[in-house]
């Protein structure tokens, strides 16, 4: 008697567990479709449908880690990064979807950048390469990998838009992007003339 009870108690409960499970997958997997869904109607009209968005102003986010588009999107969220577009577009999105869209977005190819002067590109990579010691800006190589590739840690560049890589420089300059106290540092510590070679290099990557 005692031996049928634990029985049907042990069944029911792999049961109760078999459907908590199915629900748990299924709300992850309707997550995920509400993501792509998200990420095809709204953010593709500026990002483009896999990431590798055609207008200079919007940055690539194809090829770029889950977990460093994850933190961009909840510093802007949280403030940390200004941009009026993306607090205006994320505004009205679930925060349970930022890891979906940037999973979504990270998993494409990253396109190839175009470099448009190919003499000031020759200028940037001594100082991705290297940095410049007397003005103490540290080798970006160093971080972002000598292809530009980034990892986990420090984001992909290769490839991005000029506009975009020096409008990060300027905002994180000026304290507009308060993400990275290093990368503040090396904004304000890079000539005009400096960045811009910067970003004709990066673009080439
Ligand atoms: C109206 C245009 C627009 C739309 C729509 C838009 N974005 Fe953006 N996004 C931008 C701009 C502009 C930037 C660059 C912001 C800056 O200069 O700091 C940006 C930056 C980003 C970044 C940071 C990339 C990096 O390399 O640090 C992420 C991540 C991002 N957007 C994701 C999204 C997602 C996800 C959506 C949809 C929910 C979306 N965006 C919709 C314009 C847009
Ligand atoms: C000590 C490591 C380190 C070094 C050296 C470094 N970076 Fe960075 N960089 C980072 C990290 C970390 C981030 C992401 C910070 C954040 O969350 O905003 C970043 C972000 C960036 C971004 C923004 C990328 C995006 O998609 O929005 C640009 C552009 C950039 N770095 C350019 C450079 C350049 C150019 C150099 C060399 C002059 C350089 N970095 C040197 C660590 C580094």
């Amino acid at each position: 008697m005692h031996r049928h009870h634990y029985a049907q108690y042990a069944a029911h409960s792999w049961v109760a567990g078999a459907l908590l499970m199915g629900l748990l997958l299924c709300g992850a997997s309707a997550r995920a479709d509400d993501a792509r869904k998200l990420a095809t109607t709204v953010c593709a009209a500026c990002h483009g449908p896999d990431g590798n968005s055609a207008d200079p102003q919007y940055p690539k986010l194809a090829g770029m880690e889950q977990e460093y588009l994850l933190r961009q999107l909840s510093a802007f969220a949280s403030g940390k990064r200004r941009e009026e577009a993306m607090t205006a577009v994320l505004a009205n999105v679930d925060p349970g979807l930022f890891s979906g869209l940037a999973a979504y977005f990270g998993s494409f190819a990253a396109a190839p950048g175009k470099v448009a002067n190919a003499q000031l590109a020759a200028q940037g990579k001594p100082l991705y390469d290297d940095g410049n010691t007397d003005s103490g800006v540290p080798a970006c190589a160093g971080c972002h990998q000598p292809d530009g590739k980034g990892n986990a840690r420090f984001p992909r560049l290769a490839g991005q838009h000029q506009a975009y890589v020096l409008k990060q420089l300027a905002d994180y300059k000026s304290g507009r992007r308060a993400t990275d106290a290093l990368m503040t540092t090396v904004g304000k510590r890079l000539t005009a003339t400096e960045a811009q070679a910067l970003a004709e290099y990066i673009a080439g990557l």
